[in-house]
Order: C-alpha cells, then sequence, then structure tokens
C-alpha cells in the first residue's frame, strides 16, 4: 500500500505581535512534531504556515503603535519568522498574506464562488461610526454580549463564552476607533448562505462520510472540535457575510465594490494555499498535487479557531470544487501561564524570541515541557518551576544520565568500541522486546495526534536503559565478568542508537547530538526498533553533557520578571491608543499661577482656585484637596488645560483643568516647568 500524502498546515499567526509560550505549544510545536514524524515515515508532506497580515488585528495594532498597517506586518512577519527559525520549527514554507499571489489566489477563490452562485448579496443596516467614517465590524466594535453580559464583547465574538456574534446582536455598541456609540447606515455585502450546509455538514463531521463515501475517521477527531462543530450546526448555520467596509484587505475582486475587502475568513485559510503555490514555483512542483486527490490536509490550530476551519474552510473548499477537505482540525485549548490566561495586552507571556535569546541553546529543553504540558485536551499551565522539574528530574536525570553512562563507560571499557553481544539471558530479551515495542506504540500515538503520550512513549526508552543499567551493574560486574558486561553495553548502546532515531520528531537537536557520539545517523523511522544499528567494533565518540540542570536562580530570575509585569500593569493605566497629531494640536494647554484657593463646601476632595492664565483670571475646580491645603497652593505654577469645555462642579462653574503628575500610591503633585516662566506660555 502506499504510503498517505499530507498538507499539514498551522494556523497563520496574525502579523500583529510576537509570539508567546501559548501560540507554541498549542500549535506550532505539534505540527512539527507530527511533521517530522510524517517526514521520517516517508509520507510526501507539504508543512505550510506564514503570517496573517489582513483583518482588524493588523489595523488595530498599527492605530495603537502609531504606525501604517503595512509597517506592521513587516516588523511582526519579521520577528515572528525568525523566532521560528531559532526554534527550529520545519516548515516547508513561512509565507505571508500582503503578498501579490496571495491576493491574486483569494480574489480568484472569490470569484469562483461567486460565479457558480455560491454567494448571495445583501444589503443591511450596520453600525458607522461618523468621525471616522467607517463600518464597524469584528473587533472595530464592542458591547455587552447578549448570552452573558459580558461587558466586553467584540463584534464578532464574546472571548468570555465563545458566542459567535454579530455586531447588531451587541448591547450597548461603542465605536473602538472613537469610543462613541455608533449609528446604523446602509451597506452591501456578500454572504455565504451557510444555511444551505447544514445537512452534508452533519454527515461529515459525524461520520467522516461525504455523499456517503468515507473521507475520514471520525473518531480520530477530537472531542472538543466535534462538540463545537455539532452545537453550531444543532443551532442551525446562518448566513455570513464574507466582505467587508474597510480598506485594508484583499479587495473584493468585482466592479462596484469600491472600498470593499475579503473577510479575514475569506483571506486567511486561503493563506494556506497561496503559500503552497508559492513553495511549489519555488521548488518546481505542481501546487495543485498538495490540495486535490488522496491527499490527507491537516489544519493544527488553537480551539478558537474550529468553526473556521471546521465548518467555513470546508464549505469554502466545497462550494469552490477541486480541492480536498480537510482530514482531520487537530485543535488545541490553551496555555496558562503562571496562574493567569497568556495576555499580549497586559504583557502577561513568556516570549518566545526572548526565550531564545537568553537561552539560545535550551531549544529542545522547551520543546520537551512545553510537548509534556500540551494542551491536547483541557487548558493546562506553564509555570517556571515544572519548567526547571522536568528538566533536570526527566531530561537531566533520565535521558542525559542514561546516554552519559552508556557512552562514558564505552570509552572507560573499550575505548570506544561497541562491544559485540554474547549469549542474551532472559532480563536481556525482555529488555530488547520492550525497546523494540516502543516505535510502534509511539507510531500509533502520532497518528491518533496523541503527541503527548507519543514523548512520553520515547522517554521511556530511556527510563527503560537507565533502570537496565542500574540493575545490571556493568561498573561492578566489570571486575568479574567481562563477557557479560560485553552484552550489557552493547544492548546499552543499541538502545541509545534507537533514542536517536525516536527522539527526532521531539526533540531534534539531542537526537543529532546522540547521532554524533555514536557515528550512526538515519532519519528512517522503520530502523527504530532494531537491535543491530551498531555494528560491533565500530567506533564512538566521546560525548558531552545533554542537558545541564537548571539552576533556581534561572527560576527566580524569571519569575521575577512577570512579577515585574504584574507591578507594573497593576500600578499604572495601560498605554491609550495612538492619537494623531492634529487630536493632540486640539488641546489648549498653558502655565498659570494659582491666586487664591478655598475649599468647596461638602466636598472632600475639591478646592476652588482662581488661575492668573495669562490672558484671564478663570476659576477652576480640582480634585486636589487631599494632596494640598488652599495655603499650599496660593502662588504655585500649574499647567491649565484652557479649553476643555466648562462644567459645573457643585454649582460652581470650573472653567478648564489643571494637569497634575500621580505616583505610584496615587499622591499628586504640581508639574511645574524646570525654568522660569510667564503666565500664558504654551505647553506644546
Ligand atoms: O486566529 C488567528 O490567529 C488568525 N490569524 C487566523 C489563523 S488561521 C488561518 F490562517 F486560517
Ligand atoms: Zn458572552
Amino acid at each position: 500500500m502506499s504510503k498517505a500524502k499530507y498538507t499539514v498546515t498551522a494556523a497563520l499567526p496574525y502579523a500583529n505581535g510576537p509570539l508567546h509560550l501559548g501560540h507554541v505549544a498549542g500549535v506550532y510545536l505539534p505540527a512539527d512534531i507530527f511533521v517530522r514524524f510524517l517526514r521520517m515515515n516517508e509520507h510526501d508532506v507539504a508543512f505550510i504556515c506564514g503570517s496573517d497580515e489582513h483583518g482588524a488585528a493588523i489595523t488595530l495594532r498599527a492605530k495603537k503603535e502609531g504606525i501604517t498597517p503595512q509597517e506592521i506586518v513587516d516588523k511582526y512577519n519579521k520577528q515572528i519568522g525568525d523566532s521560528f527559525k531559532d526554534f527550529d520549527i520545519s516548515f516547508d514554507i513561512f509565507h505571508r498574506t500582503s503578498t501579490p499571489i496571495h491576493h491574486e489566489t483569494a480574489q480568484e477563490f472569490f470569484k469562483v464562488l461567486h460565479a457558480k452562485g455560491k454567494l448571495t448579496q445583501e444589503t443591511s443596516e450596520q453600525y458607522y461610526d461618523e468621525e471616522y467614517s467607517q463600518f464597524l465590524a469584528d473587533r472595530y466594535i464592542t458591547g455587552e454580549c447578549p448570552k452573558c453580559q459580558n461587558p466586553s464583547a467584540y463584534g464578532d465574538q464574546c472571548e468570555k463564552c465563545g458566542s459567535d456574534l454579530s455586531p447588531t446582536e451587541l448591547i450597548n455598541p461603542t465605536s473602538t476607533l472613537s469610543g462613541k456609540t455608533p449609528v446604523l447606515r446602509t451597506t452591501s455585502h456578500w454572504y455565504l448562505p451557510m444555511d444551505r450546509h447544514e445537512d452534508w455538514l452533519r454527515e461529515w463531521i459525524k461520520e467522516g462520510k461525504l455523499d456517503g463515501v468515507q473521507q475520514h475517521d471520525p473518531k480520530l477527531w477530537r472531542n472538543q472540535v466535534n462538540g463545537q462543530c455539532m452545537s453550531w450546526i444543532d443551532g442551525g448555520l446562518h448566513s455570513r457575510a464574507m466582505t467587508r467596509d474597510l480598506d485594508w484587505g484583499v479587495k473584493v475582486p468585482l466592479a462596484d465594490s469600491e472600498g470593499k475587502v475579503l473577510y479575514v475568513w475569506l483571506d486567511a485559510p486561503i493563506g494556506y494555499i497561496s503559500a503552497t503555490k508559492q513553495w511549489a514555483l519555488d521548488n518546481n512542483k505542481d501546487w495543485k498535487n498538495y490540495w486535490t486527490g488522496d491527499r490527507k490536509l491537516v489544519h493544527f490550530i488553537g480551539k478558537d479557531n474550529i468553526v473556521f476551519h471546521a465548518i467555513i474552510f470546508p464549505i469554502l473548499l466545497k462550494d469552490h470544487g477541486d480541492l480536498i477537505l480537510p482530514d482531520n482540525v487537530p485543535a488545541y485549548e490553551f496555555l496558562n501561564l503562571e496562574g493567569d490566561k497568556f495576555s499580549t495586552s497586559r504583557n502577561w507571556a513568556v516570549w518566545l524570541h526572548e526565550y531564545m535569546a537568553s537561552y539560545p541553546e535550551r531549544s529542545d529543553e522547551l520543546k520537551y515541557v512545553l510537548t509534556s504540558i500540551a494542551p491536547e485536551s483541557k487548558d493546562s499551565e506553564f509555570t517556571w518551576k515544572e519548567y526547571q522539574t522536568r528538566i533536570n528530574s526527566e531530561l537531566a536525570d533520565i535521558l542525559g544520565n542514561f546516554v552519559n553512562r552508556a557512552m562514558v563507560l564505552t570509552q572507560k571499557y573499550y575505548e570506544g568500541a561497541v562491544p559485540a553481544k554474547g549469549e542474551l539471558t532472559e532480563e536481556d530479551n525482555r529488555v530488547l522486546a520492550e525497546m523494540k515495542a516502543i516505535p510502534a506504540r509511539i507510531s500509533k500515538l502520532v497518528y491518533a495526534y496523541k503527541l503527548r503520550d507519543a514523548q512520553a512513549e520515547a522517554m521511556n526508552l530511556a527510563r527503560l536503559g537507565n533502570k537496565y543499567l542500574a540493575e545490571t551493574e556493568p561498573w561492578k560486574l566489570v571486575k568479574t565478568d567481562l563477557e557479560r558486561v560485553k552484552t550489557i553495553m552493547n544492548i546499552a548502546l543499541q538502545i541509545t542508537a534507537n533514542l536517536s532515531i525516536v527522539l527526532q520528531p521531539f526533540l531534534p537537536a539531542t537526537a543529532k547530538k546522540i547521532s554524533q557520539f555514536l557515528n550512526f545517523n538515519t532519519s528512517d523511522w522503520t530502523k527504530a526498533g532494531n537491535d543491530d544499528l551498531l555494528k560491533s567494533g565500530n567506533m564512538t565518540n566521546v560525548a558531552s553533557i545533554l542537558f545541564a540542570k537548571i539552576e533556581d536562580i534561572v527560576v527566580e530570575t524569571e519569575v521575577a520578571k512577570l512579577e515585574s509585569v504584574k507591578e507594573v500593569v497593576s500600578s499604572f493605566e495601560p498605554q491609550k491608543e495612538a492619537i494623531n497629531f492634529e487630536d493632540f494640536g486640539k488641546m489648549d494647554i498653558r502655565l498659570g499661577t494659582i491666586l487664591s484657593a478655598e475649599k468647596v463646601e461638602k466636598a472632600d476632595k475639591l478646592l476652588k482656585l482662581i488661575i492668573d492664565t495669562g490672558i484671564d483670571k478663570r476659576t477652576v475646580v480640582s480634585g486636589i484637596a487631599q494632596h494640598y491645603t488652599p495655603e499650599e497652593v496660593v502662588g504655585k505654577t500649574v499647567s491649565v488645560l484652557m479649553n476643555l469645555a466648562p462644567r459645573k462642579i457643585k454649582g460652581i462653574e470650573s472653567q478648564g483643568m489643571i494637569l497634575m503628575a500621580e505616583d505610584i500610591e496615587g499622591k499628586l503633585s504640581f508639574m511645574t516647568p524646570e525654568k522660569g516662566f510667564e503666565a500664558g506660555g504654551s505647553i506644546c
């Protein structure tokens, strides 16, 4: 039987920020392990990824950083791509959705759907921000979730209860651009009538059949994926807009669609296809072979992307025609960090690029820990303490210790030459039988997407070797039974050679080091389980230590780094969104002198100030009474926001506001110029 062929994709990360360990553990690392395993088993495989460079995620980030969307995607595409390289994720291509080939591919895809009558045009009332002259979809609008009352649900999704939402369902909607309440305006969009697809999707997801023909094994799909999809379908599928009124994205390729772009879900997943096209062009291959015929398409994703990959993209692929549907959508739950959710905005994260900069030689250690705790079936947690424990007591004490003993004793007793086996004892046979059984167990687990258990099985081989040496004690026997020691050491070395094979998908750098120790190198998985990989007389090399232990200071430093983030976050307001110069220029701030001050009746916090502003003398009511007495402030120089609309406070009209500095404890003080000044001097 010929080997199954695979196209494996890993969710395209938004080029709007760096990668953290949550992304790595729940998408990229498992995808990489799976692909490395497939390659070793001679499956024809393409491993596809790239950055997702459109959508509100990008434009809102650009607004926040005060640079253009293009500058944002250039910056983060490079940073993300570099950290994947440093961490040794073995994509065949890491592409970009801002490239011409992607725009053409997505537009072509849209045109096919349109020409086949698979999309409907609908006119509806949608929220519009009059200040920004923009329709508000997806993350451009927030409001209260109608299902769980979360006050900050987005226009496309409530992150708290996971509901799929549309902006008009939000209670008290607010524009994330202006912070104002939007108005309704009429617009027209192309929709995907998903209700047409309920029947076949049900059969396809539940039974793995399409038109009665078996496509995939539904038992291999994770419960979470089946569950989420079926609850969507059972709740009734609705039409969903596939275009947006935005200027950043892939333009809708039809006349009269000025100012409209493709919705990110008719854009990003097609990035898998356009990336395959680019890779095929670069390597003299035909991209179609990777998206048609008897090939398994596998999408590694996080759980927030399930319906897009298991419902919407399959509908699009089927409607388009001539393209395969996914064989599996291994979705991961979320990884938490030290008791809290990873959060880019709060900087509560371990960033991959920072980890690699701090520990450039420890990529395998991180891979090992992240796979051990991978959130395969439920959310899990990364702590630096566990990172240390797993490295010290598993990688170093079990794997490192076994390999080191085998190599050192071979040098000591045989000057590095592999000794020959003699007669085998019952124990030897049992150990060899166990060694032979392990690769098949790993294979079964990998094909079932149980990579956490698969890695544990590979480690069991090191455990087996360790136990074998501990029980046979060749270092004692060497005084009495040299022949027996030769057999023991031969077996220990065969186990070591097997480790250099079975560890490759999980710990590629370590597997390579072991191969170099042994002068033995194969990437052929079928060789694993063999007890004659190393011929007697072959020379091995002097080995180095595989894993240095993690000192307590590393854990302390990393935890302190996170704690300091927490302190900063809790003491100060987060940075506000970027404004343009014009916005800033609207403020008229000047220096003034406080001429008189008195307490405001029945208000502990307020002082009524008369200020000489250089152009007039005006009254300002200010909340500084708990920080200064009236006597203390008379004569002080203050910064006054002159054109804040006057408002009545406790019956007194306040004609402006004074600006104060606030420290960590909330203590206020005046901001006085360093050199002399004149009332009326402006702050610019
Ligand atoms: O959720 C996300 O991270 C998006 N960038 C989409 C990823 S999957 C897509 F590429 F299909
Ligand atoms: Zn909700």
